[in-house]
């Protein structure tokens, strides 16, 4: 009798009936090539099967390809379930996907942010298709696709190493929010670190007078004014000065994670030079001009902004390619969303007159989020989806729970002698293995994706 799954009477014997003993011996997976029931950060994939053997497994723009199976019960309607697909396979970037409910079977691939339907066929006839689904997602098929794939990658890379290297050219994210403790400062330290271990040289900019990414990366290691010695050299000198104050001497080398990441230090005293800043015409230009001259030196920059529409909030917007709207989701975080796009008009207004291409909004980004299953359940995918729907803001497939290792990692401090000295460190650096950590290293691999450097 043929293999009908369209009998099987659960998800579980979809999982076990359909893929464990049938999809995937057929199609070439060995026990040690596939895992079932996988976490990545917030993500649980019912399968993961790989086209070569990796252990411990990565998932980033290298590795190989590799097929996301998920299985759902047979009175699953599969439409409702594909745009869950589509942000696993680009948030993981997973280049193939398999979704059944034993009654149906799909197969998606991966573009560069969406997915598209490449295979569909009823679950009984499944033997009959086995073949079309092998020249798929087989694991020697993909294996060989992945070796062209590289040499071909190898040619074009020495064919147009300078075509390729102004491609790489640094990318500048400006954090922001109006609204206060959404998250902007706890984004731009740990997504650094994320960025940082990833191989990407990094630079972050503080123009929050707040000065709490100052004090996140650890740079504030004075507890007595008398020892300050940030004020004689901070963010306010690189936008006053024309000629002194280059980004490289200003910026220090910050151990909140390892490896070591540069830092532009901000200081309370920015406060007082706001209106003075505005007289001065060029200071607007400023900060984009002197990291043009360290544009070989970094491949991201990530600017923490103030919660406010002053002028380093402004300047911020208008030195970054790029933009990161952190919100904690709530009412008054959302209202806020009306003020930010406003502002973003007038920024690109401005930056059209100096013939700068608009600003690109990478999304709003879900911070300090609820674990509550609940709400995780229910709630959070409709203050989500009425993001868009509302304020017109894509948002990022990345969410950033509330997590207490975020804040302790950010309060960790040292004895020195009979002083506390505040020794902050990355969450990445304080539990590697936290779901935290995680979180953030997809939140850099989606931010890599959509600015090009993946
Ligand atoms: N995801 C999170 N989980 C737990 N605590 C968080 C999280 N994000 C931020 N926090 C905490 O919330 C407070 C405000 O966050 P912060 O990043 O400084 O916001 P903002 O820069 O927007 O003002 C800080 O005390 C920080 O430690
Ligand atoms: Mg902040």
């Amino acid at each position: 009798m043929p293999f009908n799954p369209e009998l099987c009477r659960n998800e579980s014997e979809v999982e076990s009936k359909l893929i464990v003993q049938y999809l995937l011996p057929q199609l070439g997976y060995t026990p040690d090539t596939w895992h079932q029931e996988v976490a990545v950060g917030s993500i649980r994939l019912d399968f993961l099967a790989f086209a070569a053997q990796v252990i411990p497994f990565v998932l980033d723009a290298n590795s190989p390809l590799s097929v996301v199976m998920e299985a759902k019960h047979p009175k699953h309607n599969l439409n409702n379930h594909v745009s869950r697909l589509r942000h696993y396979l680009t948030s993981l970037n997973v280049r193939y996907g398999l979704l059944t409910n034993g009654k149906e079977i799909r197969i998606y691939e991966k573009l560069q942010y969406d997915i598209q339907l490449v295979f569909q066929c009823a679950g009984k006839d499944v033997e009959a298709k086995i073949e079309e689904i092998s020249s798929l997602i087989d694991r020697e098929s993909l294996k060989a696709r992945q070796s062209v794939e590289k040499s071909e990658i190898e040619i074009s890379e020495t064919k147009s190493s300078s075509e390729s290297k102004r491609q790489n050219s640094m990318k500048v994210i400006a954090v922001y929010h109006n609204k206060g403790g959404v998250g902007k400062t706890t984004t731009v330290v740990n997504l650094a670190a994320a960025l940082r271990k990833k191989g990407k040289r990094v630079l972050v900019i503080d123009l929050d007078s707040q000065a709490n990414t100052t004090f996140a990366t650890g740079l504030v290691k004075f507890d007595d004014e008398e020892f300050d010695d940030i004020k004689g050299s901070n963010i306010l000198h690189i936008l006053q000065s024309e000629d002194f104050y280059p980004i490289e001497e200003v910026a220090r080398k910050s151990q909140f994670t390892d490896p070591e990441i540069s830092v532009v230090p901000s200081h309370i005293s920015l406060m007082n030079y706001e209106n003075e800043l505005i007289q001065q015409e060029d200071s607007k230009m400023m900060l984009a001009q002197k990291l043009n001259e360290v544009s070989e030196k970094y491949d991201v920059v990530l600017i923490d902004t103030p919660p406010s529409l002053n002028l380093y909030a402004r300047i911020a917007l208008i030195t970054a390619d790029y933009l990161i709207i952190p919100s904690d989701l709530k009412p008054f975080a959302n209202q806020g969303l009306i003020n930010v796009k406003d502002f973003i008009k007038k920024i690109n207004g401005f930056r059209k007159q100096i013939r700068k291409p608009q600003l690109e909004i990478l999304g709003v980004l879900a911070c300090k989020i609820s674990t509550n299953n609940q709400f995780v359940k229910h709630t959070l995918p409709k203050r989500l989806e009425a993001i868009p729907k509302r304020y017109g803001f894509e948002v990022m497939d990345s969410v950033i729970y509330d997590r207490d290792d975020l804040a302790k990692c950010a309060e960790k401090f040292l004895i020195v002698g009979d002083m506390e000295v505040a020794d902050p460190i990355s969450v990445l650096d304080f539990k590697p293995d936290s779901t935290a950590a995680q979180e953030f290293e997809l939140l850099a691999l989606e931010v890599l994706q959509k600015i090009g450097l993946a």
